[in-house]
């Protein structure tokens, strides 16, 4: 791939496109991000990142977002409420993608509205699109999209890119290193990752779970490390029954998202993170490792 080339052509593609105000589905991740920043290039101040806190983030993804994009016109819309509401009694794992792509358009269409801008430009790769029209799951911004929407045009620049050349252009755009190199992130967030209803208490164990995977699975710089909350099982605390959370770890290589293998990790770091999920999680009552590959899995569990 010429980079300074598709660069170049990029920014011309969206100026083009985006004949006035534009908002940016902006999630943090390396595609929107390197999206964000091509059409900033594109169309300056006329763009407004907008940036929608589900709910179903990482600790702290907030914050280091405010932090990255200040110079720019971001918008952070608080919809936890909102999504949680929605999620309510949903076990179904493609109808929760189906309302979490339905709500996510619905706020951006609101956010528009009260900025007055008309294009709705997302960072959509080929992949995601393989997939969602492939039938194997509706990504948010994809098969999980409603058809009917308000903008006048969704535009999207990264459509024929795979993530590795996404990272290419995050490199040669200067961005930080920490979005250059991060790991791949869906929308839909920990929805997919929590097994049945989403609910505030699963939310709650799920994201301390998954800060001590990251944290300690970094040095292996996998494709993808998390943690998943996959159900309900007896266990024995002190003299106690209880009946706790069954938290998997996940961590994966692959190119590309659509093939995948899970890490040959040594005991010893699945001990450390065992140790550290039982003992700073309350009602985690076993903690299983994931060695299935894609397929027959897919990386994610919804
Ligand atoms: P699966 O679970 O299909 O995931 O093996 C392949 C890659 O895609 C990511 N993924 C998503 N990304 N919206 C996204 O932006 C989605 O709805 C979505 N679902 C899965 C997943 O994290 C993995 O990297």
């Amino acid at each position: 791939m010429d980079v300074d080339k598709f660069i170049n052509d990029t920014i011309s593609f969206i100026k083009d496109k985006v004949r006035g105000k534009g908002i940016i589905a902006l999630s943090g991740g390396v595609d929107s991000s390197v999206c964000t920043y091509l059409s900033y290039k594109a169309i300056s101040d006329n763009l407004y990142p907008v940036f929608i806190d589900t709910g179903l983030m990482r600790i702290n993804e907030v914050d280091e977002i405010k932090k990255t994009f200040k110079n720019m016109n971001i918008k952070i819309i608080d919809a936890k409420n909102r999504f949680l509401s929605a999620l309510k009694g949903v076990t179904d794992p493609e109808e929760k993608r189906k309302i979490i792509g339905a709500l996510f358009i619905q706020i951006f269409e609101e956010v528009a509205e009260d900025i007055g801008a008309d294009y709705l430009i997302q960072g959509t790769i080929y992949p995601d699109i393989i997939e969602s029209h492939g039938g194997i799951k509706s990504h948010h911004n994809v098969g999980g999209m409603p058809l009917k929407y308000k903008f006048k045009e969704v535009v999207e620049p990264l459509k024929d890119l795979y993530k590795d050349e996404v990272r290419i252009i995050a490199r040669a755009l200067s961005l930080p290193e920490e979005i250059c190199g991060r790991m791949p992130y869906p929308g839909p967030g920990l929805a997919v990752r929590i097994i049945g209803e989403v609910t505030e208490e699963k939310l709650d164990v799920l994201k301390r779970a998954n800060m001590i995977v990251e944290d300690e699975l970094k040095e292996y710089n996998p494709w993808q490390a998390f943690a998943a909350l996959i159900g309900k099982g007896t266990g024995v605390r002190g003299d106690e029954r209880i009946y706790g959370w069954i938290i998997s770890i996940r961590a994966v290589e692959s190119r590309d998202g659509m093939t995948a293998d899970y890490l040959k990790l040594p005991w010893n770091i699945l001990d450390t993170i065992r140790r550290r999920i039982i003992s700073e999680i309350y009602n985690v009552s076993r903690v299983v490792y994931d060695i299935t590959p894609k397929p027959p899995a897919t990386i994610e569990y919804e």
